[in-house]
């Protein structure tokens, strides 16, 4: 089977931590790296989450390297009320063996860019920071870059107001900088994910796997399930950043559209919101993107269930 040669941009966080196990279980990924960005907590958080995760979740050496500690230009926002105050809930997994990459996230994905033979899949599903500042500082790597699968946006909603996403609101700079850098760009935003919601009998399964992923999913999800039963109209909670690992290994439970979307940095009611331009009449040349907007969610939750199984 060929593989699909993957770096994920994570700001682990409940669902990155998911999306992590999806990835690392799966044969059909090939994990090059991973790297790190401030967002659902600090830096100094969302990496120790990440090493955390990797060391005891990886199979063999997967680099983690360290990335921006804030947006571009803003101040870092961080939302400790859904994913607790260490990032991953009340979930705790030892303390990490493994330590950063020496090259800092940016020059980690340049370096393995132009090392690598073949075209590499980049799956950001926090802030597009990291991402932003690799397409800016070393434009010659977007040949080497297959297309960016990204956690982000939502053509006909937001989590952070009426129409702008996290991801989007803490760096939305960043976040127009990518949809404008050229690069084929996959959107699984708010459309999709609130699609892929787990209900406490999804969670049960997932714990009865009786792995330590299951368990370690199952107690993470504890508060980040609370917290959208009862400020969502979700009956569950959305695991969004799985969703993007999701595209790369079953596309075919996945309904989208083509569209051009830009990011919106100025408006005052509409910042950091994606603005998908679907119209049949548009000039379908410009179109910068994919958007999802469904997904076969039993069969999502299966795919959640059997990664945990076959975790360790
Ligand atoms: C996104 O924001 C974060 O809370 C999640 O990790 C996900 O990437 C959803 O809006
Ligand atoms: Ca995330």
């Amino acid at each position: 089977m060929k593989k699909i040669p993957v770096i994920m941009d994570v700001d682990t966080g409940i669902d990155d931590a998911v999306a992590l196990i999806l990835a690392m279980s799966s044969p059909q990924i090939d994990l090059k790296g991973v790297t790190v960005v401030a967002g659902n907590q600090i830096l100094e958080k969302t990496l120790y989450n990440t090493l955390s995760v990797v060391d005891y979740f990886g199979s063999g050496n997967i680099p983690v390297a360290k990335g921006a500690s804030k947006p571009l230009v803003r101040d870092l926002y961080f939302d400790a009320a859904t994913h607790g105050e260490s990032g991953l809930g009340t979930a705790q997994l030892p303390p990490p063996q493994i330590k950063p990459h020496h090259l800092d996230a940016v020059d980690f994905i340049r370096e393995t860019l132009e090392n690598s033979q073949e075209k590499i899949t980049l799956v950001p599903v926090g802030p597009l920071t990291n991402i932003a500042l690799l397409l800016m500082c070393y434009p010659h790597v977007k040949d080497k870059i297959d297309k960016i699968v990204m956690m982000g946006g939502g053509a006909f909603e937001g989590n952070m107001n009426a129409v702008c996403e996290f991801n989007l609101f803490v760096d939305p700079e960043a976040a127009q900088v990518v949809f404008d850098s050229g690069v084929e760009i996959v959107m699984c935003g708010l459309d999709i994910t609130m699609k892929s919601y787990t209900t406490m009998e999804d969670i049960l399964r997932i714990k009865a796997t009786g792995t330590a992923a299951g368990e370690f999913c199952a107690e993470a999800f504890g508060v980040y399930y609370d917290r959208y039963v009862n400020n969502s109209r979700l009956p569950g909670c959305a695991v969004h950043d799985a969703v993007a690992v999701t595209y790369l290994l079953h596309p075919e439970w996945i309904t989208s559209k083509r569209a051009n979307v830009k990011v919106d940095i100025e408006g005052t009611e509409t910042l950091g919101q994606t603005v998908c331009d679907f119209r049949e009449n548009r000039i379908k040349a410009l179109d910068n993107a994919t958007v999802c907007l469904d997904i076969d969610r039993e069969k999502f939750i299966d795919l959640l269930v059997n990664a945990c199984k076959s975790c360790k």
